[in-house]
Order: structure tokens, then C-alpha cells, then sequence
């Protein structure tokens, strides 16, 4: 079971040190955080596994805001999310862009959580296999068989808003994907300490891809427990 905590834009430095001070999951579980780029060596200092929430496909060159596979390999972040549904949505990252970011990563050396999902709009009117396929077939085409690759299943409808998808919605979404692509998928969406056991013991759910309940250290821990013992 892996699980990844996407702290997005909270937790300066500070904050990055303070939780580690009060976090203590199972041993048996994989434990991934995603802090701000900013806090990357803080989080490092943790001993902890640690992931960019996002990296560019060059190695360098005039790209204003942002950071390459190496600059991240150089200062010991062990990979990369890329194609966050708030990276798609709000700041216009496409299928091709989430594709370049995923191979280059991987090329480097980094592992790769790629984010898929719909929006309530596309699972309302039935498009959800469709938007799930046009945009795992990107990723896995530019991945290759290159193998540190997970998929984040993140329905854009249940990120942040308290709705989670049910077990069952989950598993068919996980099902359907693992059919395009076998590789390890994340559940991510309103995932919390209350609801983590039942998504997490769905046999096509691999672990668990955390926004909110992955900022208090007790309610993270709480999640890791879940997935050690599911
Ligand atoms: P949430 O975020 O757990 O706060 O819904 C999940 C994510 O955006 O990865």
C-alpha cells in the first residue's frame, strides 16, 4: 500500500519540520509526501520519501516558475506528481504537458504519480470512461515501459469538497483503468481517516492519494493504519 500526502500550498519550512516532529505511521506501509517546493528540503530532513507536486520536461532553459527532473534528482526528491487536476483546471496543463512532465521525470531517475479523473459535468453526462481513456493512454504512451509509474484516480468532483466517491465508484473507475494500463492506482479525492479503510479494501485500490487529512499528522497517521491493515 503506498500513500501520498498533497500538502499543496500549505506548510512553509516551519510547518514542513513540525509535522514530522509529531508523525508516526506503521512501518509497513509506503508513506510519500508532496510538500511546496519550498519545503522539499525541510521534508527531506525528515528521512521520508519525497515527491515534487509538479516538473518540467527540460532540463533547464527560460522556463519562468518552474523546475526540472534534475534540479529535483540533485537535491534527493525521489520523484514527481504530475497532471493534478488543479494543475489542469487552473493553470491550463494539457494531456501533452502531463505526458512530457511524466516521461521526462521518469527519464531522470524520478518516480511518477500521474493524476487522472473527470469532472461532474463529464460523469453526468456519461463521458467518465471516455475523459479516463483519452488521459491514461497520454500518460502511458509517453511512459513507455518505463516503470515507476503510479495512477492517482482523482475525481475532479470529489477533490476538496467533502464528497467522496463511494467504494463502489471508486473500484469501477480503478477497474476500468487498470485495464488500460497495469499499474499501481491511488484513490485520491476526500480521503479521510473515517472513510479510508472501506476505499482502501477494494481490491483494484493500491493506496491512497491525500490532500487535506494529509496536513495533521494524527489524521495522516490515522490513514496509514488503515492502509496497513486493509
Ligand atoms: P483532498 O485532495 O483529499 O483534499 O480532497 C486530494 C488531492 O487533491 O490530491
Amino acid at each position: 500500500m503506498l500513500i501520498a500526502g498533497n500538502w499543496k500550498m500549505f506548510k512553509g519550512p516551519a510547518a514542513a519540520r513540525a509535522f514530522f516532529d509529531g508523525f508516526e505511521p506503521p512501518a509497513d506501509v509506503d508513506v510519500v509526501f508532496c510538500p511546496p517546493f519550498t519545503s522539499l528540503e525541510a521534508a527531506l530532513e525528515s528521512g521520508r520519501t519525497v515527491y515534487a507536486q509538479n516538473v518540467h520536461w527540460e532540463p533547464r532553459g527560460p522556463y519562468t516558475g518552474e523546475v526540472s527532473p534534475e534540479m529535483l534528482v540533485e537535491v534527493g526528491v525521489a520523484g514527481a506528481l504530475v497532471g493534478h487536476s488543479e494543475r489542469r483546471q487552473l493553470f491550463g496543463e494539457t494531456d501533452e504537458m502531463v505526458a512530457r512532465r511524466a516521461r521526462s521525470a521518469l527519464d531522470a531517475g524520478l518516480g511518477v504519480i500521474a493524476c487522472v479523473g473527470e469532472t461532474l459535468e463529464q460523469r453526468e453526462s456519461g463521458d467518465t470512461e471516455l475523459v479516463l481513456k483519452i488521459q491514461v493512454e497520454a500518460i502511458s504512451f509517453a511512459a513507455g515501459d518505463r516503470q515507476n509509474l503510479v495512477i492517482a484516480y482523482e475525481p475532479v468532483w470529489a477533490i476538496g469538497t467533502g464528497k467522496t466517491a463511494t467504494p463502489e465508484q471508486a473500484e469501477e473507475a480503478h477497474a476500468f483503468i487498470k485495464g488500460l494500463l497495469d499499474r499501481p492506482i491511488l484513490y485520491g479525492g476526500s480521503v479521510k481517516a473515517e472513510n479510508a479503510a472501506q476505499l482502501l479494501a477494494q481490491p483494484s485500490i493500491d493506496g491512497a492519494l491525500v490532500g487535506g487529512a494529509s496536513l495533521e499528522p494524527d489524521s495522516f497517521a490515522a490513514i496509514c493504519r488503515a492502509a496497513s491493515t486493509s
